[in-house]
């Protein structure tokens, strides 16, 4: 082939590409590192995997995926990562979850612009180009909160404590406290899609405190409820808060405890001007 041959082929090629093929951007710290679909798609450690019950699309799926932690080499015990979505969607995951051998493993899917996958269903667009799924989540607890898609990057970031002072209870609340657990309960099923005292990366749902926190205007009763089915309390069809329906997705006693953190935050309100 001469090389105006080879230069025009590769040009076709180029433009051949679909427009899905994205770069996925890890920010360890000091280091980054950027990923586009085709390096992804190419590791010696992609594999195809099959996730009963996907989260987003509510059905078995199969994707082209890499081992998350392979992607992550600096992570250590006790980190903190954020992974934040095209659509504003951002959500933190404790390293543990992801470095205990506990059965429960991360994969990041990727898609293959040859092979799209389908729409998500209720309008809610593609969940390329990267979708973090997991196998046996139950495992670890991890919950559908922590299936982020339409991923664009990885962050480390420090303890949400220290980032978002505001959300966080008094250092005099005691460590056995429910308040304590209810905020690992918070930042864990509710932070990745609200803000608490106008504090936090999520900007989906209304702030949890400001003007006036849930406790202050639905029973207790109401409120279980609504975490649990949010349509139990107002209905319609565009609502985009996903509910903790079963045990294994929030258990009773983490529902209580997140609403002891709501409470108490009721009394904490910090209005920023
Ligand atoms: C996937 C994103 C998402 C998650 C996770 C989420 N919410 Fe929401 N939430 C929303 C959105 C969006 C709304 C606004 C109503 C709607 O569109 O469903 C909302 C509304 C609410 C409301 C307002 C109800 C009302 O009508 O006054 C409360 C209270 C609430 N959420 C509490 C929580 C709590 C507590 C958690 C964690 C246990 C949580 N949410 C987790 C997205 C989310």
């Amino acid at each position: 082939m001469s090389t105006l041959h080879r230069c025009l082929a590769l040009l076709t090629l180029c433009c051949a590409l679909p427009l899905h093929a994205a770069d996925l951007r890890i920010d360890m710290g000091p280091n980054t590192h950027v990923w586009t679909t085709a390096q992804l798609l190419r590791r010696a450690d992609a594999k195809s995997v099959t996730i009963p019950d996907d989260v987003a699309f509510h059905h078995t799926m199969r994707y082209r995926a890499v081992p998350l932690r392979a992607l992550l080499p600096e992570l250590a015990q006790g980190d903190r990562l954020k992974f934040v979505a095209n659509d504003g969607f951002s959500v933190d995951i404790a390293a543990d979850a992801l470095l205990k051998p506990s059965g429960a493993q991360a994969w990041l899917a990727v898609e293959d612009p040859q092979h799209p996958w389908p729409s998500l269903p209720g309008n809610k667009g593609d969940a390329g180009p990267f979708y973090v799924v997991w196998i046996n989540p139950a495992a670890a607890h991890i919950g559908g909160e922590q299936w982020p898609y339409q991923l664009a990057r990885i962050e480390r970031v420090d303890d949400v404590a220290m980032r978002f002072p505001a959300t966080a209870p008094a250092a005099s609340v005691p460590a056995d406290s429910p308040v304590r657990h209810g905020y690992a309960v918070f930042q864990r099923t509710c932070f990745a899609c609200h803000t608490l005292n106008g504090e936090g990366d999520a900007r989906m749902g209304p702030d949890l405190n400001i003007p006036h926190s849930p406790t202050e205007y639905l029973s207790t009763a109401m409120l279980r409820a609504f975490i649990r089915n949010p349509q139990s309390l107002r209905r319609w069809p565009e609502g985009r808060m996903i509910g903790f329906p079963t045990q294994q997705s929030l258990s009773d006693a983490d529902l209580d405890a997140v609403i002891a953190y709501l409470k108490y935050m009721a009394q904490h309100k910090v209005e920023k001007s």
